[in-house]
């Protein structure tokens, strides 16, 4: 396989149409596509224009028609209920059709958005693809928002329909969804028509007379339909995502060039073929649950694994392993996070020692830096290639990686390897031009992305421009920085924006900053992300009181923790912010949140030349020590 890499890489980048054209073989087309890149509307560039499609026939039907009708298409383990079940493709195919049925009998059509609010239980995976059936547009919302998080995407997507689920189970908590669900509609200007609601025994919910269904009861009476071929550069699906200020952003994926670059993924990033079990421990609210727990795996014609539960605490640190030895998992891709979880609680991997793990081929993560001690611990352990791979919500499947299935690369820790084919990754200076490698900079990907990634955002081609493509024009700039070494791997070194990654949940500083900043005693504040062991990152607060504040301090924390907690939700884990006498700023106002940071991460940082007062520097340094910041973290 010696120059398959580089083969893929050159044409990929000299000639997509061939290249994508030839991967696209492998997926159907009703009617077949006019045009493999079509860039007549610079820089909107669309895959695969002129065709017919349907990414539920894919994922699907097909592989009932090719019989793999009897083989596992689904299997659902949950500890956290004690439910272990598993479904065949024929048995999906009967699921999804019905489910179309029961959203077809709402008046739900092509076009239409739904929202799926659900945990980790199939029912959620039948909801999705039950509008990829229909045409339907789904949007998945993590099920640890808060419903003003869930009534922001409400109002942005405006969905005919939600789906969701009476509660979900988080370890030992039951949380119940439905009041979180009833509580966004209400603070929603736009108001669904219909809920459809799955009932699970741990804590059923009281319908809401001519709105809410019952999933089991409208199952029962529910007529399969068939799948409604679309156009395919049609929406499959929205997902919103944390950008710079509390107003996510709707990331657009279409149906054919997503099918396209998922399942030329599997066969050459993660190895795998029809058949093979692929598990991706993730959640399906996050682009990893779209692209690796759903699509992916089944429009190859793999066995895809649903776990509800956590790496650690249900039961013990070998839940993991359980799972890749009771199934014969050959890939598990999950988060950096997850694997710190496991070691903090069984660093001799005793647990690890009880398991048969002779299927199991590759260890990837993404997400989040993987960080080389994480890295240096899995390897060691499993004995078995552990993957660093890179990429965003927006991209949809990973920008750089050590591509298994094309031609593995000796790994080095700390790097996700090389670009994708399909991605020419480029180092850039703040005025646009390439750096050499070696040295660090703004990491943007030359026009046009591969299929798969986002052709814009939901009804706002405009933010789509501003957000990604105006800053280096002919490029899309990730958001994040990073270099080349002088073997042409890349590092990525982390966000340069107000994004923070806390255990893989991708979140946004700026939406922290704005709830914080509407406490009637805080005069400014800044919330930033600090290095922490476990998580990755934590949002760190800091906060200036408005004068004449006399309320007690412990207090006022304790109510911001609150409010975020209320407004974003648990999965923020904003526990700490400092009281200060002011926020270091530049002269002309900005506050130096980069500086902070460094600060908190026990970075050496230079004093901004343009900072107002330099003497502010040393008391933030004071605060975040006495706190447990400002020292190195491993
Ligand atoms: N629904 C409701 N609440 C949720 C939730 C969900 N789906 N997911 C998380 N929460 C809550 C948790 O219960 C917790 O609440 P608490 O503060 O009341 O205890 C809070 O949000 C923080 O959750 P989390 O950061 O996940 O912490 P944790 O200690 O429960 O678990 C890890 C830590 C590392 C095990 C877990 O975060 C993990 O597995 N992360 C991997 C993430 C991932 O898969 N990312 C996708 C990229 S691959
Ligand atoms: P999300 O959109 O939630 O997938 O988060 C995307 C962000 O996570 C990226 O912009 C990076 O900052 C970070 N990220 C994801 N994977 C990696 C990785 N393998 N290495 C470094 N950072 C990563």
């Amino acid at each position: 396989m010696s120059g398959a890499y580089q083969k893929a890489y050159d044409l990929a980048a000299k000639d997509p149409a061939a290249f994508w054209g030839e991967a696209a073989n492998d997926i159907h087309f009703y009617k077949k596509y006019e045009k493999v890149l079509d860039d007549s509307n610079k820089p909107f560039y669309r895959w695969f224009t002129g065709g017919e499609f349907n990414t539920c026939y894919n994922a699907v039907d097909i592989h009932v028609k090719n019989g793999r009708g009897a083989q596992t298409a689904i299997i659902y383990d949950s500890p956290v209920t004690d439910v272990k079940s598993k479904f065949t493709y024929q048995e999906l195919l009967d699921q999804v059709s019905k489910f179309a049925g029961v959203l077809a009998a709402q008046g739900v059509s092509k076009g239409d958005r739904v929202i799926i609010y659900m945990p980790m239980i199939p029912e959620a995976a039948f909801a999705m693809l039950a509008c990829a059936r229909i045409g339907a547009i789904h949007s998945v919302v993590f099920g640890g928002f808060a419903p003003n998080e869930l009534a922001i995407r409400i109002d942005d997507a405006k969905p005919k329909a939600m789906v969701s689920a009476s509660c979900g189970i988080e370890g030992k908590k039951v949380i119940e969804y439905k009041p979180l669900l009833d509580k966004a509609i209400e603070l929603a200007k736009h108001k669904p028509e219909k809920c459809v609601i799955y009932q699970r025994p741990q804590a059923t919910s009281p319908l809401i007379s001519g709105r809410d269904i019952d999933w089991a009861e409208a199952m029962k009476s529910a007529k399969p339909v068939d799948c409604v071929p679309v156009k395919t550069t049609d929406p499959l699906y929205i997902l919103y995502t944390s950008g710079t200020t509390g107003i996510p952003k709707g990331v657009v994926r279409d149906n054919a060039g997503h099918a396209v670059a998922l399942r030329w993924s599997m066969k050459n990033i993660y190895g795998v073929e029809p058949g093979d079990v692929y598990w991706a421990a993730s959640d399906v609210g996050w682009v990893v649950g779209h692209s690796y727990i759903v699509y992916a795996p089944l429009l190859t014609g793999c066995t895809t694994i649903m776990y509800e539960g956590k790496p650690v605490g249900t039961p013990d640190p070998g839940a993991f392993w359980r799972i890749i030895s009771e199934y014969k998992v050959k890939v598990l891709f999950t988060a950096p996070t997850a694997f710190r979880a496991i070691k903090k609680e069984d660093p001799n991997g005793d647990h690890f020692k009880k398991y048969d793990l002779s299927n199991f081929k590759y260890l990837f993560l993404a997400g989040e830096r993987l960080d080389p001690d994480t890295y240096h611990w899995a390897s060691d352990l499993l004995k078995k290639p552990v993957i660093d791979h890179w990429w965003q919500t927006e991209t949809g499947w990973s920008i750089a990686a050590n591509c298994m299935g094309l031609e593995p690369f000796p790994i080095k820790a700390g790097s996700p390897t090389k670009p994708v084919p399909g991605y020419q990754v480029e180092i850039l200076d703040a005025e646009g031009k390439k750096l050499p490698n070696g040295t660090e900079g703004m990491v943007a990907i030359k026009l046009p992305l591969p299929p798969a990634t986002l052709p814009t955002l939901w009804q706002n081609d405009d933010k789509y421009k501003e957000s990604y493509l105006d800053m280096y024009p002919g490029y899309y700039f990730t958001g994040d920085g990073g270099y080349y070494d002088t073997d042409g791997y890349i590092y990525i070194m982390g966000r340069v924006d107000d994004v923070i990654n806390v255990a893989g949940h991708r979140l946004s500083t700026g939406a922290m900053e704005e709830i914080i900043a509407t406490h009637p005693d805080v005069a400014e504040c800044a919330v930033i992300g600090a290095a922490d062991t476990f998580k990755g990152q934590l949002p760190l607060g800091f906060v200036v009181l408005k004068a004449g504040v006399t309320k007690d301090e412990k207090a006022i924390l304790d109510e911001l923790v609150k409010m975020i907690r209320d407004k974003i939700g648990a999965v923020a884990c904003y526990k700490q912010s400092l009281i200060v006498k002011r926020l270091p700023k530049t002269r002309s106002g900005k506050i130096l949140r980069g500086t902070m940071r460094k600060i908190a991460d026990g970075e050496t940082y230079t004093v901004p030349s343009t900072i107002d007062d330099p003497e502010i520097l040393t008391e933030i340094a004071g605060y975040v020590k006495g706190v447990g910041y400002g020292v190195k973290q491993g």
